[in-house]
């Protein structure tokens, strides 16, 4: 489709506005995307372009404009601007026969002039079928806690050549109206065959005629893959799965290493990114305890309707058949066990090679019970090697009954939407929270490093009565419906012998008192190394050899029993290379302590100014940028919920004695499903000189806060003087605006530290600048996602490794791929590797490396 020229200008382009450069390969040429109810149409963050949909309709409607931007918003396009049918509306839009489509829908239920959202109940037929019923996407973006939603739905190959999209507002509300923000069609290969219907024996069920709704897409064990990083451009969204697990039985997460290439073999790639099969979760190493329990996911779904459950497996560990085996359940029936029980290994042959399996099942509706279960546990008759399960990816899609797909609006909690903020409890955790600032704010003047990560927690739990958890129809697993995390953590606390739960105490080490005390011989004050407003740090020894710091929280401290208890829930659970861990905790005589990694290195900040330390070499300082980046990007996209750390800082990043950077005091905000919009609303907290300018106008956190943050900490890096200097002239005294003056100006090279200068390559110094600036941007919308920042900081370490683009012998194709290979397995994909055209490997290799030309 590209001449060559236009090629090479398209992906200049890209990399010039920071983007992945894979994003080239997407076709994308026969995809539509509309911009409802604008006259232009625009370019999205991704960079992907929406058009006007003007000339696709021409039934009576409005366009409008949202009148608020929440701040969650990926991008302005297309959920800014609407389309609005007060009558039946249709939308006509032309498809290829025999093909198969992604059909998208974008939802911002905000506020629009003139309309009251709340009254918006509309259906949605396409060629006939009915996508949607009385659906109002205000209920359903807030039962699931966002501030906007999409719908995916895949259309079997049909024998028209055009769609006919139909809104109809429901006649049985006064006021009624239809909108939509967003329409993307994107042809896809066929996906689905046939598949065994469950309980069923010998039965199959034919899928390539079928219509679907995608209900759930999970990443199993693995990050966040947003759409521009999934295979082939099917633009796809894997989210990770813990939240679906049910009970305390989490088993492990494995991953297979960095050198692992997945060999899809007779496997399509666009099955699914790699980053899915490199990413699992096992049972856990006990077998005693592995044959005791099922592994178990829970989703809620809507009754009477057949669901397609694809099962994604890639064996990474094992090489040899009836290594693992084991047996899969779904709603307590037999999809896959003895003498047929499932052993990833016979069915691919090898190790790294994936497949998929997929099951079918009937939930009727009986009992009311619409969930949808699925089960593995060892299968001990097949006397397999180890008593274990491998999960790497899970798709759950609904498919079309009688011409329907829709479902009832999930229900949500009976208080209305901003009871929430104003009700008892609520003020007394803003009361807490407030307390914890202050504290907070005493400690970490006092004890840079360890301590105030400990102190201050903000942690705004969803309060749901069991049995109350909201049923949501749509697929929104971002912020889950957290069925099962809610109960596990609701037995946990219902345990009065120990308020941890089961879950935490088995993923961190319950010490004795003695031991303790022994640690720190008996907490002597030689062995403190900080203090806050709860308590001290102390460094100690455990069983002889293992470096802990202690924090043992202060008897008289703010810091009750539930803050302790959800400290240790939060953080058992954030596991990562570049976060500092708990090790474990000790709850005894009315001590409380909290046990972590010891940093020998201490903070980064010791390491760059005011300090008698070696000065770091630029390279040193890139990699521990590299792996502050890597840890806060985990915190965003990686864990159950959100997490936005909230005091991104020099002192807050730690290093170990292999300089190793690790992100401590993570505030455990979490956007979860309890935030009305995809924010937190709550009191600033943060440090001076590295707050956010919009989270301090508007009070709202959303995880660019931290972006911002982090920009100020690059900057600091490079010029290595502190955030705020008041002992500076007024415009000099905080850096991030100095730094940006300096910058606009082009005198930015005077400011840097004394010590780099003529030691940066300029194409290095300016990647660095330019992501830090970015990272500046005044509003959180414009800022890059930890996950952008992150690539471009490997790209300005790739510049170091070869300052001069000379071309010497390891910096040809080869450490490009290799290049590529990393950061995409850090940005959650990888399909360059794997599907990029050679082509396009070549053309990038070239510009990172200009004398390659
Ligand atoms: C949609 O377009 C097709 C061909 O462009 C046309 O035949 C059909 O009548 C149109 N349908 C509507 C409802 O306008
Ligand atoms: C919108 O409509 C709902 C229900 O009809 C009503 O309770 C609410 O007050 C209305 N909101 C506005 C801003 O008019
Ligand atoms: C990756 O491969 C290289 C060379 O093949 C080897 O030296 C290295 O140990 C491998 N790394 C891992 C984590 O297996
Ligand atoms: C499912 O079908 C049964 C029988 O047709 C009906 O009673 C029930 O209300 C239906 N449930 C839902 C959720 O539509
Ligand atoms: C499956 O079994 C579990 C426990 O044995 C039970 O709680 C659940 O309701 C069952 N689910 C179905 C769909 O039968
Ligand atoms: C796992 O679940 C299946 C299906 O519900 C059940 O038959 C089996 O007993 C369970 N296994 C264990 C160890 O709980
Ligand atoms: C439409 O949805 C609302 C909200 O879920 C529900 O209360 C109402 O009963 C539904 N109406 C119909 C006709 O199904």
């Amino acid at each position: 489709m590209f001449t060559n020229t236009l090629f090479v200008s398209y992906l200049v382009c890209l990399i010039v506005v920071f983007f992945n450069p894979i994003d080239v390969v997407l076709s994308g040429d026969e995809s539509i995307l509309l911009s409802c109810g604008s006259k232009d149409g625009g370019t999205d963050s991704d960079g992907r372009k929406w058009e006007s949909d003007a000339k696709y309709t021409s039934s009576e409607s409005k366009m409008t404009k949202a009148t608020n931007q929440d701040s969650s918003l990926p991008s302005t396009i297309p959920y800014m601007t609407a389309r609005v049918f007060t009558k039946e509306g249709t939308y006509n839009l032309s498809v290829k026969k025999n093909q198969r489509y992604w059909l998208r829908f974008y939802f911002y239920p905000a506020t629009y002039p003139d309309l009251n959202i709340t009254n918006s109940y509309f259906s949605l037929d396409v060629n006939g079928i009915t996508l949607l019923n009385n659906f109002s996407a205000s209920i359903t973006a807030q039962a699931a806690g966002q501030a906007f939603i999409f719908e995916e739905y895949s259309l079997a190959p049909m024998d028209s050549d055009n769609l006919e999209l139909t809104f109809k507002p429901s006649d049985k509300y006064p006021g009624s109206f239809a909108f939509i923000n967003g329409i993307e069609l994107v042809p896809i290969p066929d996906l689905f065959d046939k598949a065994p219907l469950v309980g069923f024996s010998d039965q199959t069920m034919e899928m390539q005629s079928s219509n679907m709704q995608t209900m759930f897409r999970l990443n199993v064990a693995g990050q966040y893959i947003p759409p521009k990083a999934d295979s082939d451009g099917l633009m796809r969204t894997w989210y990770n799965d813990q939240t679906y697990i049910w009970g305390a039985g989490i088993g492990a997460n494995i991953e297979a290493d960095d050198n692992t290439t997945i060999n899809y073999k007779d496997l399509p790639s666009y099955v699914a990114p790699p980053d899915v099969y490199m990413t699992a979760r096992s049972m856990g190493p006990d077998a005693h305890v592995n044959l005791d329990y099922n592994l178990t996911w829970i989703f809620d779904i809507d009754g009477n309707f057949t669901y397609l459950v694809r099962l994604h497996f890639c064996e990474f560990v094992m090489d040899s058949v009836n290594q693992r085996v084991f047996n899969i359940y779904i709603n307590n029936q037999s999809a896959q066990v003895y003498p047929d029980a499932a052993d990833v290994i016979a069915w691919t042959k090898e190790k790294n090679v994936p497949t998929y399996r997929d099951y079918v099942i009937v939930i009727d509706d009986k009992l009311g019970d619409k969930e949808l279960r699925v089960a593995m546990s060892p299968s001990p008759e097949s006397k397999p090697q180890y008593y274990d399960s491998i999960l790497n990816g899970l798709e759950v899609f609904k498919i079309e009954g009688g011409k329907n797909l829709a479902g009832p609006n999930p229900k949500i909690e009976a208080a209305p939407p901003n009871a929430g903020s104003n009700s008892k409890s609520s003020q007394n955790k803003d009361h807490k929270t407030n307390m914890n600032v202050i504290g907070g704010a005493a400690g970490g003047a006092a004890a840079f490093g360890l301590l105030a990560a400990l102190c201050i927690v903000v942690y705004q739990r969803k309060k749901r009565v069991p049995g109350s958890e909201s049923h949501t129809s749509s697929w929104l697993p971002i912020y889950g419906h957290s069925h099962t995390g809610s109960k596990s953590t609701i037995s946990g606390k219902s345990n009065a012998s120990s308020h941890i739960s089961a879950m935490a105490q088995g993923l961190c080490r319950r010490f004795s008192l003695p031991e303790i005390k022994h640690a720190t011989k008996n907490f002597d004050d030689s062995y403190v190394i900080g203090v806050g407003g709860f308590g001290k740090v102390y460094k100690g020894v455990l069983d002889n050899k293992i470096k802990v710091a202690i924090k043992r929280s202060n008897p008289s401290s703010e810091q009750g029993v539930n803050e302790f208890c959800t400290e240790i829930e939060m953080l058992s659970k954030l596991r990562h290379k570049h976060l500092v861990s708990l090790i474990g905790f000790c709850e005894e005589d009315n001590e409380m302590c909290l046990v972590y990694d010891y940093m020998a290195l201490g903070t980064l900040r010791e390491h760059l100014y005011n300090t008698k330390k070696p000065t770091l070499s630029w390279k040193q300082r890139l990699e521990i940028c590299i792996g502050a980046a890597r840890g806060l990007h985990y915190l965003h996209t990686g864990a159950k919920y959100t997490i936005i750390h909230r005091d991104v800082k020099t002192t807050n990043i730690l290093l170990d004695e292999n300089w190793v950077a690790k992100v401590s005091d993570f505030g455990l905000s979490k956007t979860g499903p309890n935030m009305e919009n995809g924010h937190v609303s709550t009191v600033v907290k943060g440090s001076f000189g590295y707050l956010d300018p919009e989270y301090f106008r508007r009070q709202q956190l959303t995880e660019k806060s931290d972006i911002y943050s982090f920009g100020v900490v690059l900057f600091e890096v490079l010029c290595a003087r502190p955030a705020l200097n008041p002992s500076l002239p007024k415009e000099q005294v905080s850096l991030a605006d100095w730094a940006l003056h300096c910058k606009k100006k082009g005198v930015l090279e005077d400011i840097i530290d004394p010590d780099l200068k003529g030691k940066i390559s300029q194409e290095c110094l300016n990647k660095f600048v330019d992501t830090a600036e970015k990272c500046l941007s005044e509003v959180g919308y414009e800022r890059p996602s930890m996950g952008d920042v992150l690539w471009n900081l490997e790209f300005a370490l790739q510049l170091v490794e070869s300052p001069d683009g000379a071309s010497t012998s390891d910096r040809s194709y080869g450490s490009e791929e290799a290049l590529l290979n990393r950061n995409n397995r850090s940005v959650g994909s990888e399909r360059e590797t794997n599907e990029g055209s050679e082509g396009s490997s070549v053309i990038f290799s070239q510009i990172v490396n200009p004398t390659g030309r």
